[in-house]
């Protein structure tokens, strides 16, 4: 059955500066926390490839965008880094920083593309995190102030703007996870880090609705819809409270301007009590969305704990559940995610219920893959059909979504390139196009490159 778009439909991809940019030393950019990271830890990184890796997009992005634009592709997300716009605490806008984003914002707009930008991906400058990042609140006005400066600077052209992307990913990864400094494994620390990134994302917003810049202004969230194991009441508590911490801490906030009751309380009935100050809840008010960015790869599966906990093991999300390894249940080998494509359709009908059906976009999806080498065919370009396979399968269920009543407005793929993905590095590709990392970063289109550049000129395309 042919599944058909409107011919409006976004068209996309995502990326991120420090993905994808690099040119990390030049232009007078300061380090980020990856750059310090990488310092700190090279093992820890795939290959030991580190963040001035990237695609340079910071010198090619016009060979990107002539390559985005004949793949009929629409729109573009990538980010504006703090660290460049605004090196070491600087309130002046570096003006190599102001030059090269101009200049990709108008090479999008010449070639009729849409830019959708981004001001945080993960990347604190590192001044700013050696004054404690998002445990400091002062933080909050820093970034407030970033924000400003983006939409002044660039709110003349730039439509679509978006303050995060995946928040909840830095308390995850770097406060009770060991992926990123400062590694601390401390709950009460990582909510902190939420509860002031919320607040930083309200007052962002605020600042765009004060200046009554054109276009809209959102966020980007990973929603992991959370599947009980059974319908035992403790398993249905425990994929609650996984749904509390990963998805509601964001959600709330952002699509219902109030933050969570339940996560409030949570958190101080076990002595972690959120740095909330009087007057609060009316700048959270303020951070309700225009629009919503959902980012859906994996959904999460849980069940109750099946052992005690150790007492003197620092407080973490699992200390209140365990992951559930379902039978049968599709994987993608090579990054160990589930592939579930009925969970985008979960995600979307969730929000048509009960968050007002907002309007949103898939601003992420994608299948990353360890290499692609053996694929090459004859004439020397990558055959991804698996990657064919499972953007089909996640786009039909986008297709039902949008045909019982959906707000959503289009699908962005990570990535269009291959991009340095975190510790990951090269090891998993993602893009349309192959970068070729040693043969001086050659781009070279995939298979599924050309298959969407059909789907984008038939507005649709046939599914089993
Ligand atoms: C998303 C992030 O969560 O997933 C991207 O926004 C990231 O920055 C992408 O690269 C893929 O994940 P990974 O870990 O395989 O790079």
């Amino acid at each position: 059955m042919f599944k058909d778009f409107s011919k409006d439909f976004w068209w996309g991809t995502a990326s991120s500066g420090p993905q994808h940019e690099g040119a990390a030393l030049e232009g007078g950019r300061e380090p980020s926390i990856w750059d310090k990271y990488y310092e700190m830890s090279s093992e820890r990184f795939f290959n030991e490839v580190g963040p001035q890796e990237c695609g340079d997009f910071y010198h090619r992005f016009k060979e990107d965008l002539t390559i985005f634009k004949e793949l009929g592709l629409t729109s573009y997300r990538t980010s504006i880094q703090w660290s460049r716009l605004l090196p070491f605490g600087t309130k002046t806008p570096n003006p190599d920083a102001v030059r090269f984003y101009n200049e990709v914002i108008d090479a999008m707009l010449e070639l009729g593309i849409t830019p959708f930008m981004n001001l945080h991906h993960f990347d604190m400058p590192w001044s700013h995190q050696e004054k404690g990042g998002w445990e400091n609140r002062d933080t909050v006005k820093e970034f407030r102030y970033f924000a400003e400066q983006c939409f002044q600077l660039f709110g003349d052209r730039v439509e679509y703007w978006f303050t995060f992307n995946e928040p909840i990913v830095v308390p995850y990864i770097a406060y009770v996870g060991d992926h990123l400094y400062p590694n601390v494994m401390d709950m009460q620390r990582a909510m902190t880090v939420a509860y002031h990134t919320s607040l930083a994302h309200a007052e962002a917003m605020d600042a765009f609705r004060q200046g009554s810049y054109k276009g809209k202004a959102g966020i980007i969230l990973n929603i992991a819809p959370s599947y009980p194991r059974s319908s035992n009441p403790e398993d249905v508590k425990a994929a609650h409270l996984a749904d509390l911490f990963h998805n509601e801490s964001f959600k709330e906030p952002v699509l219902k301007g109030t933050y969570s009751q339940e996560l409030i309380k949570f958190m101080a009935d076990h002595n972690m009590p959120l740095p909330i100050l009087e007057g609060d809840d009316k700048i959270i008010a303020k951070g309700k969305v225009d629009i919503l960015g959902v980012n859906y790869y994996a959904p999460q599966r849980v069940k109750v704990k099946d052992n005690l906990v150790n007492p003197k093991a620092p407080i973490r999300p699992g200390t209140f559940f365990d992951s559930y390894d379902m039978p049968g249940k599709k994987i993608n080998p090579h990054r160990g995610w589930e592939i579930y494509p009925q969970g985008i359709y979960d995600c979307l009908i969730d929000i048509r219920d009960n968050y007002n059906n907002i309007e949103t976009f898939i601003s992420e999806n994608g299948m990353g893959v360890e290499n692609e080498e053996p694929f090459r065919n004859a004439q020397g370009f990558i055959e991804d059909s698996y990657r064919i396979d499972f953007i089909k399968d996640h786009l039909a269920q986008v297709h039902k979504a949008i045909s019982e009543g959906c707000n959503c407005k289009g699908y962005h793929l990570w990535t269009f390139v291959d991009t340095w993905s975190w510790m990951n590095a090269y090891k998993n590709r993602y893009g349309y196009v192959e970068l070729q990392l040693h043969n001086d970063k050659k781009r070279v289109i995939k298979k599924s490159g050309y298959w969407i550049k059909k789907v984008i000129e038939d507005s649709g395309f046939d599914y089993k």
